[in-house]
């Protein structure tokens, strides 16, 4: 023994930074899943919002063809490249009637949850706090943590059609508060935002001093009607608006999103961006350009599979006696569990153990949660309809 045990402990100690994260739940949750797979379990998984579907022919063809060139193999500009900084602008014009300059208002980024790291990075000293809804995308609670600032949850409530009560927030002392995450179409529980609701979060940022952080994925998916919060008026004084290609053009393992923003945001983000890491793949950043040019056949084209899933999810948490409004947008349907189970994760538990169905409980996403389950739309009408007979036939044993 020679004495340096201890002090090799304590330098192996991770960070105070590390303190209280844990790994991601669904980090853990797909391990086990795998390890109940290897046991020949089968479990069809309703949980992560992963589109199964493939991208557009086209998008595979660019990949394909541009990197077959031998000079696109270099480090690329940190901005991303021109063409896709085009693409977005031009697709932001056409479907939000957003006007972005793609010189400078525009950063894309390896996905839209690496955006949110660098928000926080970028704008947070410890102390500082930030809004973050509950319940909400995980992501934003440890995101803020790791940049050692500070959550101040506000309550989406089913009564306030899962709008933030600003009321309720303007009670509290906002003097310390500097962000604000908000997300519509939102996750979990599926809400489009009211025609006032964007107007009120633009006066609400500008008011306070307060820069709002609208995190934009699931716009295209069951909504007719895609929005950005920058087309309010004079957004752009107080927001950042996070996008991505993930579930509007299944390219989720691709990890391409993009941050968009007036020109001094998109210069702060880039000082921390750029020394993290460099620029995308010159061909992927090419396919997403090719992605982003689709039109409306190809949205409607997924939207209609979404669609057809959807009716048997609802059938399926119709089944576990769950109550849902048909009105949600995204990639999943959220919803209220019956009053026989104590919270979502009992009825998690149940389901995943006894009938090899995984179904996420809403209480991952913040306490408000507690009491539903989220189910994805991510997998095949075959496999839903497989997951409705087991589930069947677990409820006719008990
Ligand atoms: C609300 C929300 N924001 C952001 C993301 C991350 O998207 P991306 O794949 O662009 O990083 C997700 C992914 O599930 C999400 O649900």
């Amino acid at each position: 023994m020679c004495g340096c045990e201890n002090e090799i402990n304590t330098k192996m100690k991770t960070s105070k930074r590390l303190e209280g994260i844990g790994e991601y739940y669904f980090s853990t949750k797909l391990r086990e899943i795998e390890e109940l797979n290897k046991a020949g379990k089968n479990i069809i998984s309703l949980g992560i919002g992963s589109p199964d579907l493939p991208p557009h022919p086209d998008v595979i063809k660019t990949l394909q063809e541009e990197s077959a060139k031998p000079n696109v193999h270099g480090y690329q500009s940190y901005k991303g490249s021109p063409v896709l900084r085009k693409a977005i602008s031009e697709w932001y014009k056409n479907w939000y009637k957003v006007q972005l300059n793609p010189d400078i208002e525009i950063l894309p980024l390896i996905g839209s949850k690496e955006g949110i790291m660098h928000i926080c990075m970028t704008y947070l000293d410890k102390g500082d706090e930030v809004l973050v809804p509950n319940p909400g995308y995980p992501t934003y609670q440890s995101a803020v943590k790791l940049a050692r600032g500070k959550c101040v949850d506000y309550k989406l409530s089913k009564k306030n059609n899962y709008e933030p009560d600003f009321d309720k927030i303007e009670s509290k002392k906002l003097k310390k508060v500097k962000l604000m995450f908000v997300n519509y179409p939102q996750m979990p529980t599926g809400q489009l935002p009211s025609t006032t609701l964007f107007e009120k979060l633009v006066a609400f940022g500008k008011k306070h001093k307060i820069l709002i952080i609208h995190d934009n994925p699931y716009s295209f998916i069951l909504n007719d009607n895609p929005t950005s919060l920058l087309s309010v008026e004079g957004a752009k004084d107080c927001v950042i608006e996070l996008n991505s290609l993930s579930k509007s053009h299944n390219m989720a393992g691709w990890r391409i999103g993009m941050l968009c923003g007036a020109k001094e945001r998109i210069e702060e983000v880039l000082r921390f961006k750029s020394n993290m890491d460099s620029g995308m793949f010159l061909p992927m950043q090419l396919a997403a350009a090719k992605a982003l040019t689709l039109g409306k056949e190809w949205q409607e084209e997924v939207n209609k599979v979404y669609r057809a899933r959807r009716e048997k999810v609802f059938a399926l948490l119709d089944l576990l006696g769950c109550a849902y409004s048909k009105e949600q947008a995204g990639l999943f349907v959220w919803a209220a569990i019956p009053s026989s189970y104590k919270d979502g994760y009992v009825l998690s538990d149940d389901v995943l153990y006894n009938a090899n169905v995984f179904i996420t409980p809403g209480g991952i996403f913040g306490t408000a949660g507690n009491k539903y389950v989220r189910a994805s739309l991510c997998s095949t009408e075959e496999k839903i309809d497989e997951a409705i007979v087991r589930i069947k036939n677990l409820k006719s044993k008990i």
